[in-house]
């Protein structure tokens, strides 16, 4: 087999099969040993979940191993056996222990290799935990590993795990990288069951347990889908997911109850306003039994909500759960709430320290169902930001981090950024809430404080492009989310290893270039535009590419407050915003002294001179110089690594990245040139041609 079928094997090379492409396993051992135990499969198929597995398995089969799978018991014959605890194979509680077929939990699943019993057996207490277990073993085997060892309890670590899309009725996505909407177009709903299918396949093959389907700006047209006209439409994608495990969210405008012109109020403490709620939802759970619940963006960026009637946010939120208690269903609040109206003058005004101050004061005051959805940083998915000081601080609230997949502020998708040692970094901070000890995904989890419902949410970077995500490497950034929310102790590089297997095949050489390439990108790409943790520096609107004052809020340079003698915002507690006071113990005094606040952070803790030395020993000025063409020269190298491909993965795959990566290495001088220029200007600092400064 050559090396090009050997990374990838099936028809198309378009890269819409993504990571569930099923390359070719190369001749070798390990193929032996999977064409000995998977040529039977015995499932019940009782259950539309298992089928889905079934369908899911003999698909795989047919393309790694070139077999097609025959079902039911060849007498002694080596096998898989799928099914649950109560129905099915009555093997599959002997091949068990007890205390094994306990441990599952509702979505997980047991795998154990079984000599005795000549059988892969996949058991689980609900048709999902099978479906994700036929998933694990399809990814072992993309990665070729050995099964005749398997024996193992594998659950999700986080209970929600979810998907965000900001997908409008027009067909237009906010903050969209890879095309029109899939789901919608001119106020329709698209139907084309079979790419939703693949979409929900990809999607629960990473674990993902709920989606929001529409934009969590939610404009006149998306109210309509909790209308009685477009039920039907929702609920047709609701059955689809349903099949995989996933749970249908919708947006919803706070004043949903006034567009139809129902009412003329949204006020959270109105009877016939909870009363509105209460009866849509009923209608809602008519359509769509299990309905997972709203998300909700309110008096946020000038979405209306409960402020205008004088109401708080737990008022809000509390008013939308009690209409789906009865029901099971779960409201989304979204924290991201701030003033975007700051005068320039005001220096004390922080966005940063918004979302704590609004929210901090409510903890304890939400019902059970309602769930806070908090951005990992205090402002806006920047490359580099810390973490949000509410991690932490909300002992007695249910609450879900958010990550942003789409690259709003990364690049979006036409440079490389993966982002999965982004959000594990996030997820490894301690926040001190506990004690040393209390990091962010303990917090996520639900662990730390004992919450009911917790967990990951991300806003998608899907679209209709055929590749999904527009840039073929993005795609690991939306299969990294999925498995990093099912169990955060995967390591990034482990993902990007997975991912390269089952995207491009097993050819080692090749896989080791894309997850260098993958593990160096947000780092080049921080270099090139964002130093020491001055975000924002995009051009108003789109947000992409480098304007140092363009941000559509920052036109008088609140987010750096460069001027002739230095950058950076102060927000210490005694001369700044007091946003270092919002964190919990070492990483309070941590971030608000100059000396020990670390280097990747200074400028958004501090306003220093230009002259100021970092810890590595260079003064801030020679560091925004440096790294700025460090990172222009390392976005060009990335251009050469890829290269280096050519011939050993799929034409039609190399040739959609190495056209990105050449656009990227352009872009990426023009950054540099615009911010080193904008800098040395401002610092008085005239001599561009020198690399030594100070
Ligand atoms: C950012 C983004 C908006 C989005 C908002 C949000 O500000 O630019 O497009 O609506 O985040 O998260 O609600």
């Amino acid at each position: 087999m050559s090396d090009v079928q050997q990374m990838r094997n099936f028809a198309g090379d378009s890269g819409y099969e993504a990571w569930l492409a099923y390359p070719a396993v190369p001749s070798g051992n390990q193929r032996d040993q999977y064409l000995q135990w998977c040529k039977y499969v015995e499932a019940d198929t009782g259950n539309t979940t298992i089928r889905a597995a079934l369908t899911e398995w003999k698909r795989g089969m047919q393309s790694m191993l070139g077999l097609g799978v025959l079902e039911g018991q060849e007498s002694g014959a080596p096998r898989i056996i799928l099914g649950t605890w109560n129905e099915g194979n009555p093997l599959i509680t002997t091949v068990f222990d007890e205390e094994t077929i306990r441990s599952t939990g509702p979505e997980g699943f047991a795998i154990r290799c079984s000599r005795e019993h000549q059988c892969i057996a996949i058991g689980a207490s609900a048709p999902v935990g099978v479906l994700y277990g036929v998933f694990h073993l399809l990814r072992l085997m993309g990665t070729l590993a050995d099964l005749e060892e398997l024996d193992e309890v594998i659950r999700p670590v986080n209970g929600l795990r979810m998907i965000n899309h900001w997908d409008n009725f027009d067909g237009s996505i906010e903050r969209g990288y890879a095309g029109r909407s899939f789901l919608y177009e001119n106020n329709r709903f698209i139907d084309e069951p079979e790419r939703l299918r693949d979409y929900a396949r990809l999607m629960s093959s990473t674990g993902i347990n709920g989606i929001s389907i529409n934009n969590v700006n939610v404009h006149q047209q998306e109210t309509l889908f909790i209308s009685k006209e477009y039920l039907s439409d929702v609920a047709r994608i609701a059955d689809q997911f349903r099949d995989y495990g996933i749970r249908l969210f919708l947006s919803v405008n706070f004043a949903a109850p006034m567009h139809g012109g129902d009412l003329d109020t949204a006020d959270p403490l109105d009877p016939q306003v909870r009363q509105w709620w209460r009866a849509k939802a009923a209608e809602l759970y008519e359509a769509i039994p299990d309905f997972g619940g709203f998300i909700v963006k309110a008096d946020s960026e000038n979405r209306p909500g409960p402020f205008t009637y004088g109401r708080n946010h737990a008022d809000g939120a509390n008013m939308l759960a009690e209409a789906l208690e009865p029901f099971g269903g779960l409201v989304i609040w979204r924290c991201f709430v701030y003033n975007c109206k700051q005068d320039w003058r005001d220096r004390k005004t922080d966005r940063a320290r918004a979302a704590y101050d609004h929210f901090k004061p409510l903890d304890g005051q939400f019902k059970d169902n309602v769930i806070l959805q908090i951005k990992n940083g205090p402002m806006d998915f920047q490359v580099r930001e810390p973490v949000s000081p509410l991690f932490g601080a909300l002992e007695k609230t249910n609450h879900l981090i958010e990550f942003q997949i789409t690259q709003e502020y990364t690049g979006q998708q036409r440079h490389l950024c993966y982002l999965v040692p982004q959000w594990k970094e996030i997820l490894e901070f301690d926040t001190y809430a506990k004690g040393e000890g209390s990091p962010v995904k303990r917090v996520v989890d639900g662990s730390l404080w004992g919450n009911r419902c917790s967990g990951m949410a991300a806003v998608t970077n899907v679209g209709r492009d055929v590749n999904w995500t527009g840039h073929l490497l993005a795609q690991a950034n939306l299969y990294g989310y999925g498995r990093l929310s099912w169990d955060p102790e995967l390591s990034a590089e482990a993902i990007a290893s997975e991912w390269t297997a089952l995207t491009f095949g097993s050819n080692p050489d090749a896989a080791r270039i894309v997850i260098a390439m993958l593990m160096d990108s947000w780092n080049i790409y921080e270099s090139y535009t964002a130093p020491l943790g001055v975000g924002w520096m995009v051009n108003p609107e789109h947000h992409y590419g480098p304007n140092v004052d363009g941000y559509e809020y920052s036109q008088w340079g609140t987010y750096h407050f460069a001027d002739h003698q230095g950058i950076g915002v102060d927000r210490t507690l005694n001369t700044g915003t007091g946003y270092s006071g919002q964190y919990m113990g070492l990483n309070a005094e941590r971030y608000d002294s100059v000396e020990s606040c670390p280097d990747e952070l200074l400028l958004f803790f501090h306003h220093v001179p230009y002259t100021h030395v970092l810890h590595s020993g260079k003064t801030v000025i020679q560091h925004i110089y440096d790294t700025h063409f460090e990172g222009a020269e390392q976005a060009a190298e990335l251009v050469n690594r890829w290269s280096s491909l050519k011939g050993r993965i799929a034409d039609s795959l190399y040739d959609q990245v190495a056209e990105r990566l050449k656009g990227q290495a352009v872009h990426a001088k023009e950054w540099r040139d615009q911010i080193n220029t904008y800098f040395y200007r401002k610092s008085g600092i005239e001599d561009m041609q020198q690399r030594t400064i100070y």
